[in-house]
């Protein structure tokens, strides 16, 4: 039988240089926290079970990620890395494998990991190592004269020939959980820190003969942690480098792949173009052929193919049919759904509006909760007054309806197929469809009138 495998993530620290009241694994980076980064990768190798072990901060943790098939194990005090992983031996099955993660190394690409777990189903011990130019504050892998690693040596205890080694521990490992435990319960804390480290179970296994093998991640940033506000914008740089050079290679045109954010998921079909500063929040797809202009901010947006977003919009929950036209400066609010061809233009304000085919809302309205028809005209200043200051009311708009420039439409309303509305009009009843409705004071000149002078 293949052994299972638990997963025991470490999240217990103070996070101390953060100067946060928020735990750190809870920063966020590409748009969600630290640890639901090590969550997602966590999940992707199946486990039976994944234990987080929380401290510092409290219940704030499990709290924020609400997962109720995590097991949580709280360590307090934080005893070092050995004692952490303690807490979570009732939790381990003795013959399962144990991966050990971390919730402030958040880009551990699964490939990785899942060699790591194929080396313990082995029957050996995955140890993930990374040769760094500057190994000062890490753990150095001890290797024996054969080249096998023997020990780990922390910083603070190494002697100088110890702390010229450039092999330092990620602290990431795989091993037989029944082992691990048993190690564990016989640690020791009589080391510069006085605390129960984690990494001295390597030398433990290996003085019982065990087989230590090296893993390597593809790439420095799959093992890089976050300590301070400025690791983690670095690591956010680079993350959104790794994901915009992905885009470029799955054939999408960036305009400058070190000025886009994306903090969820992108789809986009064949030769979208995306031009600079654009965010993409939550699910996003991009039709093919889409262009989005510059500094827009769009969030769970399904795009049709051919539409082209110019610069300065804000589109969220919205769903936009195929060589729509949107923009510049357009707000899209959740419920919007506009059909294809549809012209949304600048200062326009969507909310829960339906627009059907070929319908043009162009310049400084207000659409709330309405239906609008096919190639219906909505002049420039058109007001859709939803709220009545308790209730929200809906606006109907039949196809080919033709509303005035400047009007408002006092919801509930209708305004019939192929009527016309006179510039001005404040609607408070129906628009019969077909004919002209406006409401507007009479225009009147006074013959005679003279303007004062100055005395
Ligand atoms: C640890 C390793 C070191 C490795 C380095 C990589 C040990 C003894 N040392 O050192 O070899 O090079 O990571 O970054 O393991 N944590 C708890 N409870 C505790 C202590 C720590 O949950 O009591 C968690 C922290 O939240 C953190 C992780 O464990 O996520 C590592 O702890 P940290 O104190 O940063 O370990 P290092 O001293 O950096
Ligand atoms: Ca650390």
């Amino acid at each position: 039988m293949i052994p299972p495998l638990d997963i025991v993530i470490l999240a217990a620290g103070k996070g101390t240089r953060m100067k946060s009241d928020l735990p750190k694994v809870l920063h966020p980076l590409a748009g969600k926290p630290l640890i639901s980064h090590v969550l997602a990768a966590a999940d992707q190798l199946k486990p039976r079970s994944i234990c987080v072990i929380y401290g510092h901060g409290g219940e704030t943790l499990p709290q924020a990620i609400a997962r109720s098939d995590l097991a949580w194990a709280r360590q307090e005090p934080q005893l070092g890395t050995g004692h952490a992983v303690q807490q979570a031996v009732p939790y381990l099955d003795p013959n399962a494998i144990c991966l050990i993660l971390y919730g402030d190394v958040p880009l551990t690409r699964y490939e990785t990991l899942q060699e790591m777990t194929l080396i313990a189903r082995e029957g050996a011990i995955a140890l993930l190592t990374v040769y760094l130019a500057n190994p000062t504050g890490y753990g150095r892998i001890v290797r024996n004269a054969h080249g096998q690693v023997e020990r780990i040596v922390e910083q603070k205890d190494a002697s100088p020939e110890e702390l010229a080694i450039n092999e330092v521990n990620t602290g990431i490992l795989c091993l037989s959980a029944g082992k691990l435990s048993g190690w564990l319960a016989r640690l020791g804390n009589n080391n510069a820190q006085k605390e129960y480290y984690l990494t001295d179970v390597i030398g433990m296994a290996t003085d019982e003969g065990e087989r230590v093998i090296p893993c390597h991640p593809a790439a420095e940033w799959e093992v890089l942690g976050i300590n301070s506000r400025a690791q983690l914008a670095e690591l956010e740089r680079l993350h959104q480098r790794n994901q915009a050079n992905q885009l470029m290679a799955d054939g999408v045109t960036l305009i400058d792949p070190a000025r886009i954010d994306i903090r969820g998921s992108l789809i986009c079909g064949r030769d979208v173009l995306i031009d600079i500063n654009a965010v993409f929040e939550g699910d996003v797809v991009l039709g093919d052929g889409v262009q989005i202009g510059a500094n827009c901010v769009i969030k769970n947006v399904e795009i049709a193919a051919g539409v082209q977003i110019k610069p300065f919009c804000h589109l969220e929950g919205a769903r936009i049919g195929a060589n729509a036209v949107i923009g510049p400066y357009a707000r899209l609010r959740p419920g919007t759904e506009l059909a294809e061809e549809t012209h949304i233009g600048n200062f326009v304000e969507l909310k829960n509006a339906q627009v059907g085919f070929n319908s043009k809302i162009n310049h400084l309205s207000y659409v709330g909760d309405a239906s609008v028809g096919r190639k219906v005209n909505v002049g420039a200043g058109t007001i859709t007054c939803n709220y009545d200051g308790v209730n929200k009311h809906r606006t109907i708009i039949e196809d080919e309806a033709f509303i005035g420039s400047d009007s408002q439409l006092v919801a509930p309303v209708t305004v019939g197929k192929g009527a016309t509305l006179g510039a001005g009009t404040t609607l408070t009843r129906d628009a019969p469809a077909g004919q002209l409705t406006l409401s507007r004071a009479r225009q009147l000149t006074l013959p005679g009138w003279k303007r004062p002078v100055k005395k």
